[in-house]
């Protein structure tokens, strides 16, 4: 069996994980001195996100040269250093690949403004003349996913295309040479020794011949315009296979451990299966993000039937996560850490794989940001409505009991983005100390899930509580996960010894908001010891 079916993925934040210069910004030897972290706990592979060179408009979503290492965050010998301990850790490191859009400040785009419209130079892009009687209108009316239209004027009345921020415009991907251009870049992280890519914005690639108008269907929120006329067209699918052929025959570095065995996964927001199934064909990528299950609500029926749809996606290649750069914290968004931890044991029993994102493992909660201290684009796109991602992007609490908390040895305050007072108890160190802490539960889960494997990890599991049910309970394989999210607490009354619990127990009773995973009686004595 492929090895990234039941794979656990953990998502490192590079500027928020280790700080190794002591500057406040954590960077890649940081990461290459705590992989240790991320093997202690279990995981199986590492997906990086953007470390390349970037004026940070958007987090490093805005990438000025595709094949360079951000100055504050290394050089190429530190990610090669990267890639060798990963190895040697026996981590795949997978390296996050934004193809929709370039930083307004990547030569491709500065030779284009510097060019006149219907140059070549603009060909890399969307350039468009506007519309109204001096082109003073945006040539359609698509909406940037950070709010406003997704165009804007340069000097010269053309306007430009950007589903996202000002700074992030888009790249025309029917033009040959940029296919050809990212072609290059692939192999040039692959010759690197990288096991494969996070595909970033993977449905947004194409736009519709012609930019037709998408008209007055344009959801509110942005996430949910799948059906629009620059989501998820039908010209994405011969890329992705080149791109998976390119993946599959590609020759291993010089000196690689092993032979490669590589991965791409889409973050699609695709929300209908049988749409979302033409990301992860045999031919194309391997995975695909399960959005539905990071926005279900927590109530049983909705995550069951979030679960039962997952399955169906044609290509059953199933992928869970909690967590990631873009999403409030679990602690948060669920209502508490109680329900976070009850939610990790749910999302760890299902077959299929796992994402995990920095600090979840922790159970941190989403953290507040000054006003003055925001730095995602979302703040001022939405006329600072909304506070954006940054409080799930904080620095990682690492030990002692005052920020930086062992993250960097800047002083207090001189993180790049500030870290909450009151994390003394949920650093690493902390919570290393404690055999009740979020960090063991994480730990003793990835333990016991590789231990107990779902006999097919493509497979639904198969369901002991009835569909309507406010608890949830199924079998893996050897192991019984039940999930009480209803407000009562239940009598246990299911087969098997309890190995492992979200919170306490309450005699033989499942209070709610709590998980507990049950080894089946018939299966005693195998490998469940901790
Ligand atoms: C998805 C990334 O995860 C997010 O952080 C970024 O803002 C957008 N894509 C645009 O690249």
């Amino acid at each position: 069996m492929s090895w990234w079916r039941d794979m656990v993925c953990y998502e490192v934040y590079p500027r928020a994980f280790a700080d190794s210069n002591g500057d406040g910004v954590g960077d890649l030897p940081g990461v290459t001195a705590r992989l240790e972290h991320i093997k202690d706990l279990g995981a199986d592979a590492v997906w990086i996100t953007p470390f390349y060179p970037s004026p940070l408009a958007d987090g490093g979503y805005d990438i000025a040269d595709y094949t360079g290492v951000a100055g504050d965050l290394g050089t190429a010998e530190d990610f090669t250093e990267l890639t060798l301990r990963a190895h040697e850790l026996g981590l795949k490191l997978l390296a996050d690949l934004v193809p929709n859009h370039t930083s307004d400040q990547h030569p491709w785009f500065r030779a284009a403004l510097a060019a006149a419209p219907g140059s070549a130079e603009r060909q890399m892009y969307l350039f468009r003349p506007g519309r109204g009687a001096d082109g003073e209108l945006p040539p359609n009316d698509w909406q940037s996913a950070f709010g406003g239209p997704a165009w804007t004027r340069v000097p010269d009345g053309e306007w430009y295309c950007h589903l996202h921020a000002p700074e992030q415009p888009d790249l025309d991907w029917r033009n040959p040479k940029v296919r050809d251009a990212f072609t290059g870049v692939l192999r040039h992280w692959l010759d690197r020794g990288v096991d494969g890519f996070r595909v970033d914005v993977a449905h947004a690639l194409f736009k519709a011949e012609g930019l037709p108008d998408a008209g007055p269907g344009q959801h509110t929120d942005p996430w949910r315009n799948h059906l629009m006329p620059y989501y998820d067209q039908e010209e994405l699918h011969p890329l992705y296979r080149e791109w998976r052929a390119l993946l599959d025959t590609h020759p291993a570095p010089p000196g690689a451990v092993a032979p490669p065995d590589r991965v791409m996964v889409a973050e699609s927001a695709v929300f209908d299966p049988a749409r979302l199934g033409r990301y992860i064909r045999h031919d194309e990528m391997h995975q695909a993000f399960n959005f539905a299950f990071l926005e279900a609500a927590w109530d049983a029926v909705e995550l069951r039937a979030v679960v039962d749809g997952s399955y169906a996606v044609p290509g059953s290649a199933v992928t869970w996560l909690l967590s990631s750069h873009d999403a409030v914290r679990p602690a948060t968004r669920l209502g508490s850490l109680r329900r976070a931890r009850a939610a990790a044991l749910l999302m760890l029993a299902l077959p299929g794989s796992a994402y995990l994102y920095q600090g979840e493992e922790l159970g941190l909660p989403q953290a507040e940001i000054p006003d003055d201290r925001i730095l995602d684009p979302l703040w001022e796109r939405s006329g600072r409505t909304e506070r954006g991602r940054d409080g799930a992007r904080v620095p990682l609490p690492w030990s002692g009991e005052h920020a930086p908390y062992g993250f960097s040895t800047a002083a207090p305050g001189g993180t790049w983005l500030p870290q909450p007072d009151g994390w003394a108890a949920l650093t690493v160190a902390a919570q290393q100390r404690d055999p009740a802490s979020t960090l063991a539960l994480y730990r003793k889960a990835l333990r016991l899930r590789r231990a107990h494997p779902a006999p097919d990890p493509t497979a639904p599991p198969a369901w002991l509580s009835a569909p309507d049910d406010p608890v949830l309970a199924f079998r893996r394989g050897e192991l019984v996960c039940v999930v009480n999210l209803g407000a009562e607490s239940v009598p246990l009354g299911l087969p098997g010894r309890p190995a492992l619990a979200s919170g306490p127990l309450d005699g033989d009773r499942l209070p709610p908001d709590t998980a507990l995973w049950l080894i089946d009686p018939s299966c005693e004595g195998r490998a469940d010891d901790l």
